[in-house]
């Protein structure tokens, strides 16, 4: 049984003030959410802050980026070992803003989830096209080729417990979502192509819808059966919007 998964990426976003504000807000309501996984990832700067102003609350804390190796001369860097050591549980890699303006490859991502496993935090792995590449009819095959990157060198066995974010570039940030329906069938395809390898693993890894996912769309996308969870950007910065789209998947998905 897969629980539905609400991530919050709050980007390059925030200060001390809307971090305490924010997170004060969504605690007010916790208590009435059951059967969810919440999660929120400000900025690396904040994640301690965040923590403490968490207090002991179930919405748990991930990472926007982390680096490929564990210490040493990196400037700037940020390290799987440093994120566990304060209190982090998830991290979220090959985000499309990270492969376009940090020039991330399949490879350095494929490193960096195998970081991740070895050192025992859980990737959220984001996946999708293009405008051009949705256009030319090759959705499908780019999310297998950052999916493969993965699996052709660390096997099935290392999507146990991870969690898949199929963003469709074009709908990030844009209003623009992708149909509910369309996105059933490539969450579908992608379950299917892991069943392929291992069905218990297919079965219980979590897939993400994240592209302009707001309170008005949440209804049908969780209505989905291979919608496991959201990746929300923009609205997750409002703490009465976040809450209504996790009150949408408690509801659907009970
Ligand atoms: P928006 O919800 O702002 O479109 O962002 C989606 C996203 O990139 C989450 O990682």
């Amino acid at each position: 049984m897969r629980r539905p998964f609400i991530m919050g990426n709050w980007k390059l976003n925030g200060n001390k003030d809307i971090v305490n504000k924010l997170i004060f807000n969504l605690c007010q309501k916790m208590n009435d959410i059951t059967g969810c996984v919440v999660g929120i990832a400000p900025p690396v700067i904040y994640l301690e802050r965040a923590r403490e102003a968490l207090n002991n609350s179930p919405i748990v804390l991930a990472a926007q980026n982390v680096d490929v190796h564990l210490s040493g001369a990196f400037t700037g860097d940020i390290s799987a070992n440093m994120l566990k050591d304060v209190g982090i549980r998830y991290v979220i890699i090959g985000h499309s803003e990270r492969r376009v303006w940090h020039k991330e490859t399949d490879e350095i991502i494929a490193q960096k989830f195998s970081i991740l496993k070895k050192i025992g935090l859980i990737p959220i792995l984001c996946i999708g096209e293009t405008a051009k590449e949705k256009a030319e009819g090759r959705t499908k095959e780019i999310c297998i080729r950052q999916i493969d990157a993965i699996l052709c060198s660390q096997g099935v066995d290392a999507f146990y417990n991870t969690v898949i974010a199929y963003e469709p570039v074009w709908s990030i940030g844009t209003g623009k979502s992708e149909v509910p329906t369309q996105v059933q069938i490539l969450h579908k395809f992608i379950r299917d192509y892991i069943m392929k390898k291992d069905k218990e693993i297919a079965n219980q890894i979590i897939i993400q819808y994240g592209g302009s996912v707001t309170n008005e769309n949440a209804e049908e996308l969780f209505s989905q059966p291979d919608i496991d969870g959201v990746l929300v950007g923009g609205a997750s910065l409002q703490a009465k919007v976040f809450l209504e789209i996790i009150t949408i998947a408690m509801e659907k998905k009970s």
